[in-house]
């Protein structure tokens, strides 16, 4: 395992960073050591895991590619700590562990651990971290996998961590995700560069949206619309990280104007989840920002159609048979990242190159 590179800063003062800042203490010779914000990827590493994720998914295809897998991390060992709802992440990043042959261990009710007796979080995952080689966490509190982070890289044991969704803020690995699956979706038609991605629904909370925009600024000349009712539009700090980046984009409630211009349509479900008065969300008046079967001929014949999932009633199940429906594809794509992501953090990745040259045509 590589050593982690926090160097000598304050929780106080780390956390006051914007996230472009913090990155910096992530990455370890242009790969993932942290996995915890979108901001710490770049163009390099956004094809670089693409690719692996491909060679990857290729190499499982076989059984002897299989076992070769299978062996990679056996002598590894990983925890899941998922404190907040989670079946479709917290199953794709268990399969991706088993794929690479890591041995899985999962917090999910911090209901029934020391957590009840009054310990504090930190001391918990501090405590778990000892027994293990990676932590995958999921919080409902923005930045506690950060601060795990600085506070373990201040101990005898680090341990890498990735965010599988932290509060309203991030979600990095369902924004590699997505970036993958537009990459391969786009693979003929001249790649991401240059296309028009309209985020659609509960832009306001939706952590998935906020990676994502964040991800496809490495990419040239893609344009981003925002598209939704004016109490679920865009928080100022994406816009914000935007301008600073002079990406064009359009801030919007006009759905049905927009989908003819549309490369790739990103719907969300409402996150209700985080009213700050139960049911405040269900008096908002979304019905103009659903796609129907009837959105299908207005849509490009080359545009994907797609969703973090869960989803409600955003997109009609009439659709999901039309090619251009991609959702499914997204949730099989997250599983290869996320192998890919876990054999970068752990180094492994060029085994992956070598028998990637010897044994796929
Ligand atoms: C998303 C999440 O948890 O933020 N789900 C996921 O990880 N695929 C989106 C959502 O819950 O709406």
């Amino acid at each position: 395992m590589r050593a982690n590179q926090f160097t000598d800063i304050t929780y106080e003062e780390f956390r006051e960073l914007p996230p472009k800042a913090k990155a910096g203490f992530f990455n370890v010779a242009h790969r993932p050591y942290h996995t915890l914000v979108a901001q710490q990827f770049d163009r390099t590493m956004l094809d670089r895991l693409s690719l692996l994720a491909t060679q990857i998914r290729r190499i499982a295809k076989s059984k002897t590619g299989m076992h070769f897998l299978n062996q990679m991390l056996e002598h590894r060992r990983v925890m899941l700590y998922f404190s907040q709802p989670s079946s479709r992440t917290f199953l794709s990043f268990y399969a991706a562990c088993q794929i690479l042959g890591l041995k899985v261990a999962e917090v999910r009710d911090t209901s029934t651990s020391s957590e009840m007796k009054g310990e504090s979080p930190e001391d918990t995952v501090r405590t778990f971290s000892s027994y293990f080689d990676l932590l995958i966490m999921r919080t409902p509190q923005q930045g506690f996998a950060e601060k795990m982070a600085w506070i373990l890289s201040h101990t005898e044991r680090p341990v890498p961590i990735i965010n599988a969704g932290s509060g309203k803020d991030q979600h990095p690995t369902q924004a590699l995700l997505d970036i993958y699956t537009l990459q391969r979706s786009f693979e003929k038609t001249g790649g991401i560069d240059g296309k028009t991605v309209v985020f659609v629904g509960d832009l306001a909370r939706g952590r998935t949206v906020r990676s994502l925009s964040c991800l496809l600024t490495n990419y040239n000349n893609v344009v981003q619309h925002f598209v939704t009712a004016e109490p679920l539009q865009i928080g100022q700090d994406v816009l914000d990280e935007l301008n600073a980046k002079d990406v064009t984009y359009h801030v919007s409630n006009d759905f049905e104007a927009i989908i003819p211009e549309a490369d790739a349509i990103y719907m969300t479900r409402i996150q209700d989840e985080w009213d700050q008065i139960p049911g405040e969300s269900g008096t908002i008046d979304i019905s103009a920002y659903a796609f129907r079967k009837e959105h299908l001929t207005k849509l490009k014949i080359n545009a994907v159609l797609m969703h973090p999932l869960p989803r409600r009633k955003e997109i009609a199940t009439e659709v999901d048979s039309d090619p251009r429906a991609v959702y499914w594809r997204q949730v099989r794509n997250g599983m290869w990242i996320r192998v890919a992501l876990i054999a970068s953090t752990f180094g492994v990745d060029t085994q992956i190159d070598e028998y990637a040259k010897l044994n796929l045509a």
